[in-house]
């Protein structure tokens, strides 16, 4: 597939310095990892309310880490697709920011460097009582909640649960940058979680062109300055190739 981008998104491209990713679980879909919501997606088999917050850990911790655990797994057997790399090969042509509501450090491991969690990341994990962070590889490996080994409090993942705030120096730093931004790509989001997804109309706002990937239309596209349609996994290499002959490479 070779794309015809519009003349104003090259244009914008030729003239950008800033760059944002604002992502969501579309763009690890093609990593194989499920999205949350669509046919296919987490909150269709499972309710958010029983697995994903506080008082859900609370009521059963066990079953909860070991939905974690399961995610986890999941994650550690896959690694970054052509999507992920597409935006840390940017960071040779532009001032790249990733806002990303992913908790799969997968931006991450495709060697981005700029990276604002909005919802956590699942690597890391902290006791409730005194707050001791742990990284996933150094916990023992047993059935169950991990127990802290300086308190004995429960362990629980670092991620954003249904009614916990987001972290402020995350959002801050991609509300920021999004304000910055020349581009403001939205890839792979179905943009309907706050606070997350105000940063693309922060950007827009501050005059960023808004770029949505996505394989299908969201309630973001009517802000979309361009809205491209497709997989980001395919579409995200080919604006590489366009940035590349921009740039005369
Ligand atoms: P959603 O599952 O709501 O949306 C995923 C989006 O990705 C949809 O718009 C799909 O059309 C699109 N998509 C799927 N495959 C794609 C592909 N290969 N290329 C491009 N787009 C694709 O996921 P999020 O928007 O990330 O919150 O969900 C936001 C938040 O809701 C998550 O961070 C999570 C969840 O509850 C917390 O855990 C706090
Ligand atoms: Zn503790």
């Amino acid at each position: 597939m070779k794309l015809d981008f519009e003349k104003k998104f090259i244009e914008r491209l030729s003239t950008a310095k800033k760059v944002v990713f604002f992502t969501g679980a579309g763009i690890s879909a093609e990593s194989g990892i499920p999205t949350f919501r669509g046919s296919d997606g987490i909150w269709n088999k499972m309710k958010p309310e029983e697995l994903a917050s506080f008082d859900a850990f609370m009521r059963n911790p066990d079953l909860v880490w070991e939905w974690y655990q399961h995610r986890r797994n999941i994650i550690n057997n896959t690694k970054p697709n052509a999507g992920h790399i597409a935006i840390a090969e940017l960071e040779k042509y532009y001032d790249v920011t990733v806002v990303t509501q992913n908790i799969d450090n997968l931006h991450r491991r495709a060697g981005s460097t700029k990276i604002f969690e909005l919802h956590g990341n699942i690597e890391r994990n902290y006791c409730i009582d005194c707050k001791t962070f742990y990284n996933s590889p150094e916990l023992e490996i047993s059935s169950g909640v991990p127990k802290c080994k300086k308190c004995g409090g429960l362990i629980r993942p670092d991620v954003v649960w249904f009614g916990e705030m987001l972290p402020h120096d995350q959002y801050s730093g991609g509300e920021q940058a999004a304000e910055k931004s020349d581009i403001c790509f939205v890839v792979g989001t179905s943009a309907v979680v706050y606070p997350a997804a105000y940063i693309p109309m922060t950007a827009k706002q501050a005059g960023s062109f808004v770029v949505e990937i996505n394989i299908e239309p969201t309630d973001l596209t009517r802000y979309a300055d361009y809205s491209i349609f497709g997989k980001a996994g395919e579409i995200l290499p080919e604006i590489v190739d366009i940035v590349k002959q921009i740039k005369g490479e």
